[in-house]
């Protein structure tokens, strides 16, 4: 039986991860991908449902598979994923050609739904208990991390790795549809990640990238010991191979002083912050269930600089989320101005049915209005990006090369070899310079002579070699990129 395989991811790290573990299991059993949807004998979609066009998204594309499915029936077509878990009755009503539905929390089972669906057994699903469906502990047990043994072929970068070290979210934000679709918050035992990392070191992989809802969240109690992700970056840091580490997404009243110290103290650990305010209102944040104000915020921003001076923190914001008027909006524009973040990702306030937001609020912000902010908000945020990277000219910076840049990868199709590559700082910030795809995976000192908002631009440095130093190779192999 031919086992060809197209899969289709959107959302957030955690997607981009499970998707990358399905994909390995599947591996496993023969199956070879594809970017042909209509030459795959199995279809997957990985979904989210953060916001509606996220949602959306997927069922266009279902809809584009409606006529090849009825043509081909033996096609298998899942449908995988947080909308999975939130939507199966709708899903299997709007799309009555699926095979299979498979929470976020079920995906071990894919490969086996997979062959059954292949020996013709309909409508499958595998997905976790709700969150008021039974007591906690077997809400928990319903929730599984699905994390086999890696795979390095299927990661987008030999290089560069993310390590799930905790499922779910216990936060309740009232616009927030995570704690429902991934469960109750859990955090990975450390000995599985330090495993797990080992393998990655093994492999060559240079950069761990930690994920979780609230990563910074993370603890782990196991026969009376606690542990928290302070020292678990201890642990990680001492595995040979792995020369950063970062961990994204942190929730703001979590960032404790232990973690910023262990972040300043250890070498590896990326001097970069990803930690969302959301609003600038003190009325919204109260209305959203954040559980801080602007002035603890403030406190916790004083105290990343304090602690950690060089570090670039990241942020999110939603607009238009109910009942933000133009004085609450405002307010969000100057605490960007404000916080000087490294960048902001902004969103238009999606109602999530589900929802204590949903339930308690009206959805009152005019779309028009939302697009608006939006879009004031960004170009806010871009002019401070720009700024900031101004004070990068002439510095010379530690790049982590990750590959060849999105544009040299156009180029490259059009017109012959590649010559752009892009990496990033070690407080996470994009380089684009000159080079080739040797210098893939090698951290690289690059003198910074052009910016733009969301990217630096630079040339590597090659005059350190003096006639009287040894000639030592910036760990690229003979004949590398500098000459
Ligand atoms: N766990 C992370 C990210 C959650 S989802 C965290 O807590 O930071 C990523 C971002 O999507 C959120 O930070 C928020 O800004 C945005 N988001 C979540 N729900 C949303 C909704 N209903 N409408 C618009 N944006 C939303
Ligand atoms: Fe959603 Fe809030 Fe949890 Fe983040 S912390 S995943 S925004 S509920
Ligand atoms: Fe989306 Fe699920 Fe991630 S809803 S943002 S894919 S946790």
């Amino acid at each position: 039986m031919s086992k060809r395989l197209y899969i289709e991811t959107v959302g957030c790290q955690m997607n981009m991860l499970d998707s990358e573990m399905v994909v390995a299991s599947l591996r496993k059993k023969g199956y070879e991908l594809t970017n042909d949807v209509l030459a795959a004998d199995v279809v997957l979609f990985n979904t989210c449902s953060v916001r509606q066009h996220a949602e959306d998204k997927i069922y266009s594309a279902l809809g584009r598979l409606r006529r090849h499915k009825e043509e081909h029936p033996e096609t298998v077509v899942g449908v995988l994923g947080c909308m999975a878990q939130k939507d199966q009755a709708i899903i299997f009503e709007r799309a009555p050609y699926v095979d299979l539905i498979v929470g976020p929390g079920q995906l071990q089972q894919t490969p086996e739904l997979i062959e059954q669906a292949r020996a013709g057994v309909q409508r499958q699903s595998a997905l976790s208990l709700g969150r008021r469906e039974a007591p906690l502990e077997q809400i928990k047990r319903s929730h599984e991390t699905f994390d086999p043994l890696r795979d390095p072929t299927m990661r987008s970068s030999p290089y560069q790795a993310y390590v799930r070290i905790q499922i779910g979210c216990d936060k309740f934000c009232t616009y927030c549809i995570v704690p429902s679709v991934r469960g109750p918050e859990q955090g990975r035992p450390p000995a599985d990640i330090l495993a797990e990392t080992r393998v990655l070191a093994e492999q060559g992989c240079v950069e761990i990238i930690l994920v979780g809802q609230t990563v910074n969240s993370y603890r782990y109690v196991e026969g009376g010991k606690s542990t928290r992700l302070s020292e678990l970056l201890h642990m990680l840091h001492d595995v040979e191979g792995i020369e950063r580490l970062k961990f994204v997404t942190n929730y703001p009243n979590d960032m404790t002083d232990d973690l910023l110290h262990a972040v300043q103290d250890l070498p590896k650990c990326s001097p970069y912050f990803h930690v969302p305010l959301q609003s600038g209102s003190d009325r919204i944040l109260q209305r959203m269930k954040r559980g801080y104000t602007v002035d603890d915020y403030r406190n916790m921003l004083r105290r990343i600089r304090e602690i950690v001076p060089d570090a670039a923190v990241a942020s999110d914001f939603i607009v238009g989320f109910c009942g933000e008027t133009e004085e609450d909006f405002q307010q969000s524009v100057a605490l960007v101005e404000e916080c000087r973040f490294k960048n902001s990702f902004i969103f238009k306030y999606s109602e999530r049915t589900g929802t204590k937001g949903a339930e308690l609020f009206a959805d009152d912000v005019p779309y028009d209005v939302k697009q608006r902010r939006n879009n004031e908000l960004l170009a806010v945020q871009n002019k401070i990006c720009i700024e900031e990277h101004q004070a990068f000219l002439g510095r010379t910076v530690e790049v982590l090369v990750e590959g060849p840049s999105k544009t040299a990868v156009k180029q490259a199709k059009a017109d012959g070899p590649l010559s752009q590559m892009a990496g990033r700082t070690h407080c996470d910030r994009i380089v684009v310079f000159d080079g080739n795809l040797r210098q893939a995976g090698h951290i690289l000192p690059v003198t910074i002579y052009d910016a733009s908002s969301h990217t630096l631009f630079g040339s590597v440095v090659t005059e350190h070699r003096g006639p009287e130093q040894p000639l030592i190779e910036l760990s690229i192999g003979s004949g590398g990129a500098q000459k």
